[in-house]
């Protein structure tokens, strides 16, 4: 089995805790004890490593849901059920080229670009487009690109064209009149808003410009497993943000 090449992030998941970190000289604290973290510079995915107090963690390569539960966040990152409806509904495959908006934390724009040939995320805040790349870079990704900027004022500039547009940003509405000329034939543009005036205000300025529009969302909820007693959990991650998916 090849060894980890240093600066490598690896997940380390034990029985009660799992931590994503980097192949590194230093140290990684935790309530179970201290893991040295150039020992994993021996070890592959699948080896163990211990801590000082005896708690084993197994080395696994991390995949995107890992980097969703584990990288920093700014904002509010898209939860995986909006995403799965995104990708699913766009037919987002390895061929697309993606435009998205905001980037925030940059959670959205990892799923896209580990399917997507290439994708483009801008975000206006720079604090966040920092700490978006520092995520995306995390990942290994190498077709996501952060852009610094606001893309209301961007859009009219520029000269890409896209098969899937997405705007997970306060003001979509706005971006509606660009999206034409920024779309390929048949490709898609998704927006996600949490509230029902901004839905509405989508909706109107896509006027009759657009096909297959539809709004929706998507509800989330465990089945508990008893014996006689198996029944759909109480709790549920219900409303996090309405999805409007339009094609040009
Ligand atoms: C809800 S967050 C996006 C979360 C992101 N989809 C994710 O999964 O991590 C919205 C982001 O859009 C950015 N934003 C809002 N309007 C923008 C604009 N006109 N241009 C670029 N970024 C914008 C905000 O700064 C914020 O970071």
């Amino acid at each position: 089995m090849a060894v980890l090449a240093d600066g490598s992030i690896v997940l380390l998941k034990g029985k009660k805790r799992e931590f994503l970190v980097e192949v590194s000289e230093g140290e990684l604290h935790t309530d179970l004890g201290i893991i040295q973290l150039k020992e994993l510079r021996e070890m592959g995915h699948g080896d163990s490593v211990t801590t000082h107090l005896g708690h084993d963690f197994v080395i696994q390569k991390p995949r995107t849901i890992d980097f969703f539960r584990h990288c920093k966040r700014v904002g509010a990152p898209m939860i995986p059920k909006d995403i799965g409806i995104i990708i699913a509904y766009t037919g987002l495959n390895k061929e697309d080229e993606v435009l998205d908006a905001g980037t925030g934390s940059g959670i959205l724009a990892i799923y896209l670009g580990s399917i997507a040939s290439k994708v483009i995320t801008y975000e206006r805040n720079a604090e966040f487009a920092k700490i978006a790349r520092k995520n995306i870079c995390a990942t290994g990704l190498k077709n996501v690109e952060v852009r610094y900027g606001d893309i209301l004022s961007e859009a009219p500039q520029l000269k890409e064209k896209f098969d899937v547009i997405t705007l997970d940003m306060m003001d979509a509405s706005q971006m509606i009149p660009f999206i034409k000329n920024m779309l390929k034939p048949g490709g898609f543009v998704v927006t996600y808003s949490p509230f029902f005036e901004q839905s509405k205000d989508i909706r109107e300025a896509m006027g009759k410009e657009f096909s297959e529009v539809r709004t929706l969302e998507c509800m989330e909820r465990d089945i508990n497993f008893a014996k006689g007693r198996t029944r759909p959990s109480t709790r549920a991650i219900g409303h996090t943000g309405f999805i409007t998916i339009a094609r040009l």
